[in-house]
C-alpha cells in the first residue's frame, strides 16, 4: 500500500515514526558512512532519536512542508529520499538523499528523486528543486548531475563536520528546465 516500485524488489514508501526501530537498525549500518555529509541531527543511534527524527519529518509533512520516503530493498530499510524543505507559496523545494553502504551504486536514488521531481513539478506546480551538497561528495554531486541539475555556485567554507570547515555547493533545476527534457505524450 502506498508504495512504489524503483527497482527490481526496491519500493520507495513514506517513511513515519512507527518505523522508528528498523530507521534506528538502519542507522546502527549507515551511520558512520552518511555522517560526514547529512546534518548532524539527522544521524541517530537510539529507537528514541529515530522516532524523533521521524516525528519532526512528520510534524512539518502534516504542515505541508518536509518530507520523507525510505527505500526498502527486499523488505529492509536501505537509505531513502526528502524533501529537505518544501515550500508551496513560494514554489521552491529542496531534496536530499541517503544509503546504506551496501545500497550504493544501483541507481536507487537516481530513480527515486525522479519521483520526486515528478510529484512536485506535475502534481504541486512547484518551479524549483534544489539540491545542496559538500562540493567534495562526488557521488552526490553525481546525482544531481545526473538529474541534468545546474551548478549555481559555491557556499565557501559554509558546512562544519568533525571540526572542519567545507564547502557546499548548490545545484537547482527549474520546471521550464525540467519539463523540456520530457517526452511530450500523445494525447
Ligand atoms: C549520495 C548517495 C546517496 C548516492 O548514491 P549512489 O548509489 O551513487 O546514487 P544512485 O542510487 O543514483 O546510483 C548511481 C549509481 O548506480 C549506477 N546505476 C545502476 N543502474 C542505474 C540506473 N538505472 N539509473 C541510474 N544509475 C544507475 C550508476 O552508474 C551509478 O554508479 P557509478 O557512480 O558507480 O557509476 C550515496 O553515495 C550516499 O549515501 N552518500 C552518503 C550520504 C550522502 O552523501 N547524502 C547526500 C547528502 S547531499
Amino acid at each position: 500500500m502506498f508504495e512504489t516500485l524503483v527497482g527490481d524488489g526496491v519500493v520507495l514508501k513514506p517513511l513515519e515514526p512507527w518505523h522508528a526501530g528498523e530507521f534506528a537498525e538502519h542507522m546502527s549500518r549507515a551511520g558512520d558512512h552518511i555522517r560526514p555529509w547529512v546534518g548532524p541531527t539527522f544521524v541517530t543511534d537510539t529507537v528514541d532519536g529515530a522516532r524523533a527524527t521521524l516525528q519532526r519529518y512528520a510534524t512539518a509533512t502534516a504542515n505541508d512542508g518536509a518530507r520523507i520516503y525510505g527505500l526498502w530493498n527486499d523488505g529492509t530499510l536501505v537509505g531513502g529520499v526528502m524533501f529537505v524543505a518544501f515550500d508551496p507559496m513560494w514554489g521552491n523545494c529542496e531534496v536530499g538523499c541517503w544509503l546504506e553502504p551496501g545500497a550504493v551504486g544501483a541507481g536507487f536514488i537516481t530513480r527515486s528523486v525522479e519521483l520526486l521531481m515528478e510529484w512536485a513539478f506535475l502534481e504541486r506546480g512547484m518551479s524549483r528543486v534544489e539540491w545542496r551538497c559538500r562540493t567534495d561528495n562526488d557521488r552526490s554531486v553525481a546525482v544531481a548531475r545526473r538529474l541534468e541539475m545546474r551548478s549555481e555556485g559555491v557556499l565557501r567554507s559554509s558546512w562544519v563536520y568533525d571540526g572542519n570547515r567545507y564547502d557546499k555547493e548548490v545545484f537547482s533545476i527549474l520546471r521550464t528546465e525540467w519539463m523540456s527534457t520530457r517526452p511530450v505524450i500523445a494525447q
